[in-house]
């Protein structure tokens, strides 16, 4: 399966440096092949960067979505209006929108089941902090373990196809600290074998169930292989790195 790469532009970038970013990295694509990729601009700029990449192998991620439709939510943006600007993805449950905007389980939930009645394909974002890492991997695989089962209630087997599971550290995203590649891999193999012991191992009809698995935290240019190489990892989830066009572009051919 092809790896898969997510560009979260978070608050990084304005509207018009998100379209000159966008066709930058759409300057490179012709050098790579094998590799999903999906840019994450703000909300804003999605429109914008849609156009860029409309009919191009990159595809549109929100950074966030509402729980809801459309309605009186004031500040909020709706899946309606994120079809329309072509989005496919949306990251539900970053750690920066649970630690900041006090987003809990069950709304991450509800978030990531309403992008999939939108036919939308929602990226499911987890993680400990850095207490709980601080008590060992047994604790961290409890902790990660039980935010997936509750992110993902609900869901159906044949939904869970459209979903992809981010793994990130909370102490490793923004700092200078990544993960280690076997730590990564580690708790992406216990992230997958929580989702088969859900789903009672194999989906509805004969497909497996095997969703892929992120891992965000500090990934650069540098680091990226080990991560990409590391088993059960099936792609990467970028914040600061994917905001420099060479450097992203460097991941991205290593993928
Ligand atoms: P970072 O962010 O790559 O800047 O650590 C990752 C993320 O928050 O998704």
């Amino acid at each position: 399966m092809h790896k898969l790469i997510v560009a979260n532009w978070k608050m990084y970038l304005t509207l018009r440096e998100s379209v000159a970013l966008a066709k930058k990295v759409l300057g490179v694509m012709d050098q790579v092949s094998g590799v999903d990729i999906i840019l994450c601009p703000s909300f804003v700029a999605l429109e914008e960067v849609g156009k860029v990449v409309k009919r191009t192998k990159i595809a549109l991620g929100a950074q966030d979505v509402a729980p809801e439709q459309r309605g009186a939510f004031t500040g909020e943006v709706g899946l309606d209006d994120l079809g329309e600007s072509g989005v496919q993805y949306v990251l539900v449950g970053h750690s920066e929108r649970r630690r900041m905007f006090n987003e809990t389980d069950a709304m991450v939930n509800k978030k990531l089941r309403a992008a999939l009645q939108s036919r939308m394909k929602p990226i499911l974002c987890v993680g400990e902090p850095l207490s709980v890492r601080k008590g060992g991997m047994e604790k961290v695989h409890r902790y990660v373990g039980a935010q997936v089962r509750r992110g993902l209630r609900g869901v159906s087997s044949g939904e869970l196809k459209r979903v992809a599971i981010a793994y990130e550290p909370v102490w490793a995203i923004g700092s200078d600290r990544a993960d280690t590649p076997e730590n990564a891999s580690e708790t992406h193999g216990w992230i997958r074998r929580t989702v088969e012991k859900i789903y009672g191992g194999r989906a509805s009809g004969q497909t497996e169930i095997r969703p892929r698995v992120l891992y965000g935290g500090s990934v650069n240019a540098k680091n990226a292989q080990e991560f990409l190489r590391a088993p059960n990892v099936g792609g990467l989830l970028i914040g600061r790195a994917s905001i420099n066009a060479s450097e992203f572009s460097r991941i991205v051919k290593q993928a």
